[in-house]
């Protein structure tokens, strides 16, 4: 049963700008491995070995593999009931930013308009040499080359590497002018991007936390409900849309 009193629903009823802070947890339930937990993949995979730009220097042919493996099963997925109500708030609030960590590219395939990356796309992809973006690549496992013969990788953030600064910007200012910030199905403890909730919190949003378990940022959260985001996410916006 979901426990949101009177006084929280009118706080969200009366927002005009909310945000949902996104990580893996979100897709978990359209069929995508997180990275940490029980089935995470990084207990499977060191990733150092495979989400680095050294790693696909040495061995390119091994991490765009892996990377055509991801792709595939992002391809295949669909967008889950979670995706599909938080697009769904846009047609009962003023102001809706979806920041993401993912890049499955589900929020927008599910009809989020104002989605920010944070850690990249998998469908987009860019050779390292020239710069040229090549979007929606084959499901070839083979590794493309670019026609200035540049090795050609995938647009996502990398360990070591700096977030999208237009990205992240864009996000900060969404983060601290919003009224209510949703954070769904992230561990909280990847960097600059967990920094979001902090800002959220200092800048005076009301913080409502969806996980299947308690993480870092629980305990400062005003609201935190413990459960699959696919099911908790449509029951609030049902509390709240009239
Ligand atoms: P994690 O794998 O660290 O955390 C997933 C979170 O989702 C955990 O807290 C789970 O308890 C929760 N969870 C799992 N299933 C859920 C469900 N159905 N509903 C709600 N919550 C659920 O994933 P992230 O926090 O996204 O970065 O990881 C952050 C970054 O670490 C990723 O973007 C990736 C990784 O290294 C890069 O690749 C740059
Ligand atoms: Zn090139």
């Amino acid at each position: 049963m979901l426990e949101l009193n009177n006084s929280d629903i009118e706080k969200i009823k009366s927002s005009s700008h909310i945000v949902f802070f996104t990580g893996a947890g979100m897709s978990a339930e359209s069929g995508i491995a997180t990275f940490r937990g029980k089935d995470g993949i990084w207990t499977k995979f060191k990733p150092e070995e495979l989400a680095n730009f050294n790693a696909f220097i040495q061995n390119p042919h091994m991490v765009w593999e892996w990377y055509s493996y991801r792709r595939n099963i992002v391809r295949n997925a669909i967008p889950n009931p979670g995706h599909i109500a938080i697009a769904d708030f846009q047609n009962y609030f003023p102001k809706v930013t979806v920041i993401t960590q993912n890049i499955d590219n589900l929020h927008k395939r599910a009809g989020s308009r104002e989605v920010f990356e944070l850690h990249g796309n998998i469908e987009r992809n860019y050779c390292i040499k020239c710069k040229t973006f090549y979007n929606n690549i084959g499901d070839s496992m083979e590794l493309p080359k670019c026609k200035c013969g540049g090795l050609i990788r995938p647009d996502v953030v990398w360990f070591g590497e700096y977030l999208p600064e237009d990205q992240f910007n864009r996000s900060e200012i969404a983060t601290s002018e919003c009224d209510i910030f949703f954070v769904v199905g992230t561990s909280a403890v990847v960097y600059p991007a967990a920094s979001l909730i902090y800002t959220a919190k200092h800048t005076g949003a009301f913080i409502i936390e969806i996980n299947i378990e308690e993480t870092e940022i629980s305990s400062f959260a005003n609201k935190c409900f413990i459960g699959q985001a696919g099911k908790i996410l449509p029951q609030i916006l049902e509390k709240v849309k009239d």
